[in-house]
């Protein structure tokens, strides 16, 4: 995963490029924490340094040592693979004359050979990293070509795996090159500056103009010129687009927490998500479709491939398009749809959903699923990612940057999105009428005020979190699209606050997790709304069984469920709504009640122990 910025600016050395990489180091700190560091073209060489553990540490240490003014900068914060978290293995990685740094993210699998052979030439290296082969690799052409960006393209070619690599030399005080195959990277235009990123979060306080950059692509900025190539050296002319959020959007806005923040930008995140989909007849349209309407019409299954949170929002998508579109979905995690040999064919849509749209299994399963001959729709969020320039057709979620590493506002997005694709093919096939669509559109509308509701009276769930920090496991029970939400609700414990929580179709309670049941077991019951009295009363008899065994029931109900209070210890309301619509309430309070818990134990939410924001190596 990891974090990469790059910059370069005028021809006077000073702070910016040191403040500008630093800055886009801090917002990229969600994709990787375990090291960070810099490397600056000073006028009297390269000056670099680095520290394991958070962005802090650096910065503690250059406070101490401060680094020379500047012309350009690459910085890196990292999510260790090879190697442990320590100095040593942090980037940048130095050539060994000295002269040239290079930062990257991903994985180089063919770097133990790679090694190999550059310690038979003598090459001293100085960690344990797959990274190190690049960075003298790079230097050793660079020596021979005089040309960095040529040495890129050539040691490119030679490595296999994902990375992007960035790069700057001593001799070069103006000049920053970049390479990518499989791991991100855009570029920010500037005005006499410009910028690279991991994503447009580590540059959008100085521009919005960012460049999409292909698979196996070599860029090269210097202050006034962007220049791509491919691998052959053939000159490429990337795309150029507006980034359409504002840096606010990426700082915490008041809160404590990106995550309090995310969980507090749900609304709005759900709003712009349907915003202008349909067209003045009142039909849904997608973002880029490059399917063929005919064919979506002969599709006979979807499989939704997405991984964590993501694969959660599959599953609530699953009730509700097979009851829209009348075709089966199956959700499967991408990594077990890979390398197991599902059946697809020409007529399976595949349905990837990923917030970063770089997660390595999902893209995996993208190109098994298209190798297959099968299209592939991709429900995105960032824009230009390489999930969805690889995808037949996209559907962007528009919940602006999510930085906290555990997923929120994410997953109310996808699951509008997931809607917004049913109706689409419920509209396309015939299953449903232009009114009748309009009328999920005018339900789905109203949740953004409902999830408000839920915000705006939270101090019941936040105060019974603090009370609970002590507990050590919490079960999660729900039934038909409550399912989905206690598994997110698990998981949201899990990851926050590092409680051992499960959750479980309540259906099953009786075949084994019943069993777990002992007094004071805290238990959430994730209730659907009794105007399904069907689902309803199964799971108010769940509830029962599980206080009558000593749990302590902590029940998430609808306003005006009077049924579930004999036998509820805590009830979280929420509003009333339509049972498709009910998940992007329900799991409002549990994102709610994790955050308030973690925190309460003293736990950094938005950047949990050992996880990463973009899981971009399988
Ligand atoms: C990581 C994150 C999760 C996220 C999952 C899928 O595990 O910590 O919050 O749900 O990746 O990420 P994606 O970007 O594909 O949605």
């Amino acid at each position: 995963m990891c974090g990469i910025v790059g910059y370069v600016g005028p021809a006077e050395p000073s702070t910016r490029p040191l403040d500008v990489v630093l800055e886009g180091l801090a917002r990229l700190e969600y994709r990787g924490y375990d090291s960070a560091g810099v490397a600056l073209v000073t006028e009297g060489g390269l000056a670099w340094a680095k520290r394991s553990g958070k962005l802090t540490n650096l910065t503690t240490a250059l406070a101490e040592h401060p680094l020379p003014p500047a012309t350009a900068g690459i910085g890196h914060t990292r999510w260790a693979t090879h190697g442990g978290p320590t100095d040593a293995n942090a980037h940048p990685h130095v050539s060994a004359d000295g002269k040239l740094a290079l930062i990257h993210n991903g994985i180089i699998e063919n770097f133990r050979e790679l090694r190999q052979e550059l310690e038979a030439d003598g090459v001293p290296f100085a960690s344990e990293t797959d990274t190190e082969v690049a960075a003298h690799l790079v230097a050793r052409a660079f020596d021979q070509t005089g040309d960095l960006t040529e040495a890129m393209r050539q040691v490119a070619t030679r490595l296999d795996g994902a990375f992007t690599l960035l790069a700057v030399h001593a001799s070069l005080p103006q000049t920053v090159v970049g390479a990518r195959r499989n791991s991100p990277l855009v570029v920010g235009r500037g005005d006499g500056e410009n910028f690279m990123g991991s994503d447009v979060s580590a540059f959008i306080s100085h521009t919005r103009h960012a460049l999409e950059l292909g698979q196996d692509q070599i860029v090269t900025i210097t202050p006034d010129s962007i220049e791509v190539i491919d691998t052959e050296g053939n000159t490429v002319t990337p795309r150029e687009y507006d980034v359409d959020w504002d840096a606010s959007t990426a700082v915490k806005g008041g809160f404590a927490t990106f995550m309090d923040k995310e969980i507090h930008d749900q609304p709005k995140a759900v709003a712009d998500t349907l915003l202008g989909r349909t067209d003045d007849r009142g039909f849904l349209q997608l973002d880029e479709l490059r399917i063929e309407e005919s064919v979506l019409r002969s599709v006979d299954k979807i499989i939704v491939v997405a991984c964590g949170t993501a694969a959660y929002a599959g599953h609530v998508a699953k009730y509700a398009i097979e009851h829209w579109c009348r075709i089966p979905v199956e959700v499967e995690l991408a990594h077990e749809f890979r390398y197991r040999d599902a059946v697809v064919s020409e007529k399976t849509l595949v349905v990837a959903i990923t917030q970063s749209g770089e997660t390595m299994d999902t893209l995996q399963a993208v190109r098994h699923a298209r190798e297959q001959g099968s299209k592939v729709l991709a429900i995105v969020n960032t824009y230009g990612s390489t999930i969805a320039r690889e995808s037949d057709a996209v559907l962007y979620t528009h919940a602006g940057p999510e930085v906290a590493v555990a997923s929120t506002k994410a997953f109310l997005a996808q699951i509008t999105a997931c809607y917004l694709l049913g109706l689409y093919l419920a509209q396309l096939r015939g299953n449903k009428y232009v009114d009748e669509i309009a009328g999920y559109l005018d339900e789905l509308g109203a949740i953004p005020e409902k999830v408000q509701r839920i915000l705006d009276n939270a101090d019941h769930i936040r105060e019974v979190a603090r009370e609970m920090q002590d507990t050590t496991s919490v079960l999660f029970l729900g039934r038909h699209v409550g399912y989905p939400v206690a598994m997110e609700g698990a998981l949201k414990l899990k990851e926050l606050a590092y409680i051992h929580a499960e959750g479980f179709a309540a259906g099953e309670l009786k075949h084994g997790p019943i069993a777990l049941i002992a007094e004071g077991q805290p238990v959430f019951i994730v209730t659907p709304t009794p105007r399904r009295p069907e689902l309803h009363q199964k799971v108010v008899s769940n509830i029962q069984e599980v206080r009558a065994r000593g749990a302590r029931t902590l029940v998430i109900a609808e306003e005006g469920d009077h049924d579930v209070e004999p036998y509820a210890d805590i009830i979280f309301r929420i509003p009333q709504a339509p049972t498709l619509m009910l998940p992007l309430l329900m799991v409002v309070p549990l994102q709610i009640f994790a955050c308030e818990l973690a925190s309460a134990k003293g736990l950094d939410v938005d950047q949990p122990r050992n996880l990463a924001k973009s899981v971009t190596v399988e």
